[in-house]
């Protein structure tokens, strides 16, 4: 299993970004591309590696170690099952699946097959979140009391040239507020209750431009998270963390600020606030201070954790069940946002 061949399905912008990741690992290499749109050959035939329209083909004859599956939701799980009772691993685009009985379908297949499915919640891997993760494991914080989230940025108008884009079930919170969300359980646990309101107000498409959810963890923290794609401000994690080259990175904003009772930390800066002694408070001065911020590029760590799982070497950080918890809460806050309720996420 010296070098893996990996398969992609579905080549279109998020399977591009994989393609530049697998050509930078040495130990795998891209051996065919199943997608039915009219670019697939060309792009294929520039990487010399073999091109289908249909997955099926593609796994029939190629018979690769493992798949990335990057094409439109609605597929992921038609895709995945395909993959898997061949007993081949899976790297599935987020999210999971549209809807959790599709999710449930998946996890029993993982379970009955053994093989394992890696969800691309890419953020997990980045080595900030690492490194937060840590501190909040070490109890860096103390008790964890608040948690306060931000995605507001400026997506430009030709975003929505694509109709489907314009529509519904294709909204912020589905497209974008899942990594945020799934970030949230990830480094404050799981998610007890949700208010929620969701507004069209400024594009007046069928899906929302901007959203308030209010979030009641397990462990007793509250918080909230505020969102708007349609406003010309710089906290998200995308202008904020630098993940991606094509947005221009505010370098000093943060988008988390998580609170407990013995210190405060803000993401992605990596900066800590504590008191010296115990029992401070306000009127002596709040300490601050900068951990080293980790290097490193949270796809290619992915791919990386991805070969590991491969060889089974290492289960995944994020297996179906546990994406299927994050689409859990985006459903939660779409009918508490519906019905001005406060609801619960669905177990999994
Ligand atoms: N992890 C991230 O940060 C991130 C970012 C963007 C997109 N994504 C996810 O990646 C996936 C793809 O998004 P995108 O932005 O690349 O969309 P896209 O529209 O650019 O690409 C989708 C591709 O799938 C192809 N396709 C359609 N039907 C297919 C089929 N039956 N079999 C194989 N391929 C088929 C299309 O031809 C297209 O090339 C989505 O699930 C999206 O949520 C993840």
């Amino acid at each position: 299993m010296d070098n893996l061949q990996i398969a992609l399905v579905g080549a279109g912008v998020m399977g591009r970004q994989h393609i530049e990741v697998i050509a930078r690992s040495s130990a795998a290499r891209l051996c065919a591309i199943a997608d039915p749109g009219p670019e697939t050959e060309a792009l294929a035939d520039g990487l010399g590696v073999a091109c289908f329209a249909d997955p099926d083909a593609l796994l029939e004859r190629v018979r690769p170690d493992a798949v990335i599956v990057a094409n439109p939701n609605a597929l992921h799980v038609t895709t995945a099952l395909q993959c898997v009772e061949r007993g081949i691993p899976v790297l599935l685009e987020k999210p999971v699946a549209t809807d959790l009985a599709q999710v449930r379908q998946l996890v029993d297949a993982c379970e009955r097959t053994r093989v394992p499915v890696l969800v691309g919640h890419h953020r997990r891997h980045n080595p900030l979140i690492v490194r937060a993760r840590q501190l909040l494991d070490e109890q860096a914080l103390g008790r964890l009391t608040t948690v306060t989230a931000m995605w507001q940025l400026q997506k430009p108008d030709s975003y929505y040239d694509a109709p489907w884009r314009r529509g519904p079930g294709a909204g912020l919170l589905l497209t974008n507020l899942i990594h945020d969300l799934d970030l949230l359980r990830y480094l404050c646990g799981e998610v007890r209750q949700v208010q929620a309101f969701l507004d069209n107000g400024v594009r007046g498409f069928d899906n929302e431009d901007s959203a308030a959810v209010i979030l009641r963890f397990e462990n007793g923290a509250v918080g909230s998270l505020t969102a708007s794609d349609a406003v010309a401000a710089p906290w998200s994690w995308e202008l904020d963390a630098g993940e991606n080259p094509v947005y221009p990175r505010q370098f000093d904003q943060p988008c988390y600020l998580l609170a407990g009772t013995h210190g405060a930390l803000s993401l992605p800066q990596l900066q800590r606030w504590q008191y010296v002694q115990p029992g401070d408070g306000w009127h002596q001065p709040l300490l601050r201070h900068s951990e080293p911020i980790p290097a490193g590029d949270a796809l290619s760590r992915q791919f990386d954790h991805f070969l590991a799982v491969v060889r089974g070497e290492a289960a995944p950080l994020i297996d179906a069940a546990d994406a299927g918890r994050t689409l859990a809460l985006v459903e939660a806050i779409e009918r508490a946002a519906q019905t001005g309720s406060t609801y619960e996420p669905e177990r999994l």
